[in-house]
């Protein structure tokens, strides 16, 4: 599940960012096979998504973020970051699937790549368990809390054609980070 590092990405494409009121973030991803998964195109497509995830300094990268209308989302974050100081593993996940445990519950800020510069408190799911396809097509399971378990919902959100506005109980706390 772990599938790249940052060293052979240099010279990757960073992609554009596709932002809200584009139709492709308001569209399911389709999903992919395990063979489709291993085409070179695919191949650089999660090369790209991760040299741009690194770029815009994001958690996670849906593939309609970068316009590909694909069920497919990438997150990581270096350890030590402030955001969450343990980090999250580079993961790459193809036609995710997650069970929630308990009620979401669990009121903490999020922004979006395609959304800049605004900050606003989502509630999500605490805990959950999330399958889908690695970066070579084979099946995982793993289960996650907290933090990247929030990632995890974002990006499922997008791959089903939504973003964190929708899911906000009180628009009054939205705002921009730089004021
Ligand atoms: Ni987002």
């Amino acid at each position: 599940m772990i599938a790249v590092t940052m060293d052979p990405l240099v010279g990757t494409a960073i992609r554009k960012v596709t932002r809200l009121g584009h139709p492709v973030l308001r569209a399911k991803g389709r999903e992919l096979s395990a063979k489709e998964i291993k085409r070179p195109e695919i191949q650089r497509l999660i090369q790209e998504m991760a040299v741009t995830m690194v770029e815009y300094e994001g958690v996670g990268i849906a593939a309609n973020q970068v316009g590909q209308g694909l069920s497919l989302f990438l997150m990581g974050l270096e350890k030590g970051s402030p955001r969450h100081p343990k980090g999250i593993p580079l993961t790459v996940v193809f036609n995710p699937k997650v069970r929630y445990a308990g009620e979401p519950s669990e009121l903490d800020w999020e922004g979006c790549l395609s959304v800049p510069g605004l900050r606003g408190r989502v509630p999500r799911y605490g805990r959950l368990e999330l399958s889908g396809l690695d970066h070579r097509g084979r099946a995982f399971k793993r289960a996650y809390e907290a933090f990247p378990a929030r990632v995890v919902q974002h990006e499922t959100d997008h791959l089903n054609g939504m973003v964190y506005l929708d899911r906000m109980p009180d628009l009054r706390t939205l705002g921009f980070l730089e004021g």
